[in-house]
């Protein structure tokens, strides 16, 4: 890749061959998405939702280790903006996002990126950016920014 990619290009899909190039891209993304809004981030497992958040994290200087919250269902990782980092796989219903409390956590400045938005149907804002993330016969990986359009 070697320069900084446009918002235009995430929206054409932007292709990347390894994880430390995806990270690398969502980092410079955090430049892109604004403060106190919500990404949701789909795509089949193993698809590098995880990968393209700690890339995100980074970007909004967070410094820390970013782990799946598979188990913990949410991550608060403190940067120069609180980024919530969900993954409702394991969530039963959309209300059960509702016990996460997520909203009272949205301390400006904040972002909410969410894995497997599907889970949590109704419960995210109209507003939220959405990547898809899916990979590639070829084994590289491609993210597409669909929302905005
Ligand atoms: N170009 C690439 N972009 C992202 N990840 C890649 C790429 N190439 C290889 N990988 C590897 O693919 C895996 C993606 O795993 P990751 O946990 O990010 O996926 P996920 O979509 O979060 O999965 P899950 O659905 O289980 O939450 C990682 O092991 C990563 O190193
Ligand atoms: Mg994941």
């Amino acid at each position: 890749m070697g320069q900084i990619a446009s918002l235009e290009s995430w929206k054409t899909g932007l292709v990347t061959r390894s994880g430390a190039e995806t990270e690398q891209a969502a980092e410079a993304f955090a430049d892109l998405l604004p403060p106190d809004t919500v990404l949701s981030l789909s795509g089949e497992l193993g698809s590098g939702k995880t990968t393209f958040v700690r890339g995100l994290a980074r970007g909004l200087g967070y410094a820390g280790d970013v782990t799946s919250p598979s188990f913990s269902l949410l991550n608060v990782l403190e940067g120069r903006r609180r980024l919530l980092h969900v993954d409702a796989y394991r969530l039963k219903t959309p209300e059960a996002f509702d016990g996460l409390m997520v909203w009272d956590l949205a301390k400006t400045p904040w972002n909410l990126v969410v894995e497997w938005p599907e889970r949590v149907e109704g419960r995210l804002p109209a507003e939220s950016w959405r990547m898809e993330a899916a990979m590639l016969p070829d084994g590289a990986h491609r993210y597409r920014l669909v929302q905005p359009a």
